[in-house]
C-alpha cells in the first residue's frame, strides 16, 4: 500500500520583518492538523519567514482534500498574523479563492507518492531567502556527480543513474534526460536556475521517485513583489539512492543563489540546524535546514536536525566570508541581481524622470547631426 508524503509550505507573515515566524503561528498550524482526520502524521516546522506542513497520508499527489486543508490552515494562521500585525500578513496567498489545487495559488508543493521500504529514510530540505532553483546545483551532485555520491560508482542499484524532470518556469513546459549518457545536455539548463528547476529525480533501476521540489515563480504569477519563492525539497535516502551523507554533501559547499534582501541580490546558501534558521544579517544570508525522517507506516519518526552537526560549521564560515564579501560590493552586481532578475526596481520611474536628460550618442547620433547641419545650409 502506497503513502503520500506532502510538504506544503508559505510565508503567513514575518516575525520581526522577514526573519522568522510568530509561535502563534505555528501553534495554529499544529492545532489544526492536530484536528483533521485525513492525515497518518504531521510536522509542523520553519525556516525562516516560512512555515513548513509535513505531512503523510494516503490520498496521493495533487489530492484536493490535503490542499484545502494546508490552504484553510494558511487563511487561519493569516488571521493570527492580522491581529498581530505582522510583517506581509498572508503574503503567499495570492488568490482569495480556494480551486482544488494550491499550486499557481502561491503556496510551496512538494509531493511524492511511494510504497514505503522495509526502511524509508526521507530528508525534508527546506531553504528561505531564496528561489526554486537554488535545488539545482545541491541535487545534480546528489544524484550525478561521483564526486559527490560514491554510490553512482559502487552501488549496483544506483550505477545506471536516474532521469531527471526539469521545468522550465518561463514556458511552463517540462522536459526528461537521462543521466549519465545526457549530463552534458542536462548542465546547459540546470546552470540557469533562475528559469530551468529540477522538479523530479527517478531511479532508472527501479523506476522509483527519489527527489521532488517545490517550483514556482511567485512574482510571475502575482505581477508584482511578494517576496522569493523559498522552496522545500524531499530526498529519499539509501538502498539505491544516495546515502543520507551523500544527500547532504553538496551543501558543505556553500553556492551562490538568487534571493537575499529584497529578493535581488546573489548570497550563499548557508546550511543551518534548525535554531539557527532565522536569517538577519542583511535579510540573509539565504538558508537552508535539513530534516531528517525514518518513516513507519506512514508515521514521521523524527526530525533529526541534520545540519546541527559540527562538521558544518566549516561551511557556515565559508559561507560567512562568502556574504562578508559580496557585502562589501553592495548595490553592484554580481551581488545585486541584474535588472531583469531583481523582485523590484526603481528603474522605470528614475528612467522617467530623467528621460530628457538622455543624449544620443554614437555613429547614427552623428549622422543625424551632420544631416541637420546640411539642411540648415
Ligand atoms: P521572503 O520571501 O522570505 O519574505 O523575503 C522577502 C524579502 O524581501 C527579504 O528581504
Ligand atoms: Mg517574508
Ligand atoms: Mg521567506
Ligand atoms: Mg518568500
Ligand atoms: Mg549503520
Amino acid at each position: 500500500e502506497k503513502i503520500t508524503l506532502s510538504v506544503i509550505k508559505a510565508d503567513i507573515g514575518g516575525y520581526v520583518g522577514h526573519s522568522s515566524v510568530h509561535p502563534r503561528l505555528l501553534e495554529t498550524a499544529e492545532r489544526c492538523l492536530a484536528a483533521s482526520k485525513l492525515l497518518i502524521d504531521y510536522r509542523v516546522a520553519h525556516v525562516g519567514d516560512d512555515i513548513n506542513l509535513i505531512m503523510t497520508h494516503k490520498y496521493g499527489v495533487d489530492c484536493p482534500e490535503i490542499h484545502h486543508l494546508a490552504w484553510n490552515i494558511f487563511l487561519q494562521c493569516t488571521e493570527v498574523a492580522r491581529e498581530l500585525k505582522l510583517y506581509g500578513a498572508g503574503q503567499d496567498l495570492l488568490s482569495d479563492a480556494f480551486s482544488g489545487n494550491v499550486k499557481g495559488m502561491g503556496p510551496g508543493v512538494a509531493e511524492m507518492e511511494f510504497e514505503e521500504r522495509k526502511s524509508e529514510p526521507v530528508i525534508v530540505f527546506a531553504a528561505d531567502k531564496t528561489e526554486p532553483g537554488a535545488w539545482n546545483f545541491p541535487l545534480y551532485k546528489m544524484f550525478a556527480d561521483p564526486f559527490n555520491t560514491i554510490g553512482l560508482v559502487i552501488d549496483p542499484k544506483m550505477h545506471q543513474g536516474f532521469r531527471f524532470e526539469v521545468y522550465d518556469l518561463i514556458k511552463n513546459e517540462r522536459v526528461e534526460f537521462s543521466l549519465p549518457e545526457e549530463l552534458y545536455d542536462l548542465l546547459v539548463f540546470i546552470g540557469a536556475p533562475g528559469r530551468y528547476c529540477i522538479k523530479a529525480v527517478y531511479s532508472k533501476t527501479t523506476g522509483e521517485i527519489a527527489a521532488v521540489s517545490s517550483t514556482q515563480r511567485l512574482n510571475l504569477m502575482a505581477g508584482r513583489y511578494v517576496g522569493k519563492d523559498d522552496p522545500v525539497c524531499i530526498v529519499r535516502c539509501q538502498s539505491g539512492l544516495p546515502a543520507v551523507g551523500e544527500a547532504l554533501e553538496p551543501f558543505a559547499n556553500p553556492h551562490l543563489v538568487a534571493g537575499w534582501m529584497r529578493g535581488s541580490h546573489i548570497g550563499p546558501l548557508m546550511p543551518v540546524g534548525l535554531n539557527q534558521s532565522a536569517p538577519t544579517r542583511f535579510d540573509g544570508p539565504p538558508r537552508v535546514v535539513a530534516m531528517g525522517f525514518q518513516l513507519a507506516q506512514g508515521r514521521l519518526v523524527g526530525p533529526q536536525d541534520l545540519f546541527a552537526d559540527v562538521a558544518f560549521d566549516k561551511a557556515r564560515e565559508i559561507a560567512n566570508e562568502i556574504a562578508n564579501y559580496l557585502r562589501s560590493l553592495g548595490p553592484f552586481e554580481p551581488h545585486r541581481l541584474p535588472l531583469e532578475d531583481m523582485e523590484y526596481t526603481t528603474m522605470p520611474e528614475v528612467m522617467a524622470k530623467l528621460k530628457n536628460r538622455f543624449v544620443k550618442v554614437g555613429r547614427e547620433a552623428a549622422k543625424e547631426r551632420f544631416a541637420a547641419e546640411l539642411g540648415a545650409k
